[in-house]
């Protein structure tokens, strides 16, 4: 190819690209005169692959005015690019105009689980009247899950709670009275202790759950008795379900209370009269008490055989689905768990 051809095909691409660059409407119309010219595949590459032909002399001379077209050009096309943008820009503005008056979206607040709520409650209650609360594991040993608490291996009384065992010395702990014996051990009477928290059983249908929550009571003094016990808990049931509620206690077993007693109270949807919630009997369980049994002192190294009486004590456990379900009137307890934010959000506080 000689000079003079080039200098012309030069003129020629020139006046054909700076006639599109002109008339392009939009800056996404004017990009493809950038593809078509300085792209890869593009006008310029092509001359530049055409510079074989030229003498070794002649090459650089060739090459730099190739060069300084496609830069001078690209100048012009630069130009016209943020001269389209910009008039886009505005035209969108224009049109797009923001009202700050307008409402924000609305953010939804967030609430309390029911169980958190209800569990503030009962605790808020009970620290009214001198209870302060403790925690303990959720893997406990069976020593303190069952041996301490006066359920040794093989009892019956083991088969009332459907354990998960974690190996043969490690339980997902059944209930809290194990906190019970980790008070005990650890801090000197008097006391009054609540222990709140999650609990695990092998169990599950519309009553029950395989973790669920539970609140042990806890007090230990010089002279306790059963209408102590009586007193605090038929007091928590009215501060809690309300002023005519009444409390009942039936005999029962427990092995770390003695004598024991399943505490019910009048069913407050139907105000005793029976109903389906309390299975037309007018009570609904709440849960266990008693006075806490000589044998769990001894357990725990509080009271040596030569003081016996020294210490006495009434312990309680409550569960909190079940206290929930009996204020709320809610008849299935999987609904804690389903994270329906219609059932949820109704215990806004
Ligand atoms: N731990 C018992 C259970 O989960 C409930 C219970 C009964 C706790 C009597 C107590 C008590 O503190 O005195 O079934």
């Amino acid at each position: 190819m000689i000079k003079d051809k080039l200098e012309q095909k030069l003129k020629e691409i020139k006046s054909v690209a700076l006639k599109v660059i002109e008339e392009a409407s939009s800056s996404e119309e004017l990009y493809q005169v950038k593809v078509r010219f300085f792209g890869k595949q593009g006008e310029f590459t092509a001359l530049m692959k055409q510079l074989g032909q030229f003498s070794k002399e002649e090459r650089p001379q060739v090459g730099q005015l190739i060069n300084q077209e496609k830069k001078a050009l690209e100048e012009v096309y630069q130009v016209r690019f943020d001269l389209l943008q910009t008039s886009e820009l505005n035209a969108k503005l224009e049109k797009e105009s923001l009202d700050l008056t307008l409402p924000g979206p609305k953010l939804s607040q967030g609430s309390q689980h029911p169980i958190q709520f209800v569990m503030n409650e009962i605790v808020d209650i009970l620290s009214r009247m001198g209870f302060s609360v403790r925690s303990g594991p959720l893997i406990e040993s069976d020593w303190y899950n069952f041996e301490a608490l006066n359920i040794p291996q093989n009892h019956p009384a083991r088969d009332m709670q459907d354990t998960f065992y974690v190996n043969d010395e490690y339980v997902l702990r059944t209930h809290t009275s194990p906190i019970q014996i980790r008070t005990l051990e650890n801090e000197e009477p008097p006391l009054r202790i609540l222990a709140p928290g999650s609990v695990f059983r092998c169990d599950s249908d519309v009553t029950h759950s395989p973790n669920f929550y539970q609140i042990e009571g806890l007090l230990v003094d010089k002279k306790v008795s059963l209408a102590d016990l009586k007193g605090t808990i038929s007091f928590f049931v009215k501060e809690f379900l309300g002023d005519q509620i009444k409390t009942r206690f039936r005999p029962s077993y427990f092995p770390f209370t003695e004598p024991s007693a399943e505490v019910d109270c009048s069913c407050p949807i139907c105000k005793g009269e029976g109903c389906r919630v309390c299975s037309h009997t007018g009570w609904i369980e709440i849960g266990g008490s008693g006075l806490v049994n000589p044998k769990v002192f001894e357990y725990t190294g509080l009271v040596k055989d030569e003081d016996p009486h020294k210490w006495q004590g009434y312990a309680f456990g409550f569960g909190i689905e079940r206290m929930a379900m009996i204020k709320y009137g809610l008849n299935d307890i999987r609904m804690f768990n389903e994270n329906d934010l219609r059932f949820l959000s109704q215990f806004n506080r």
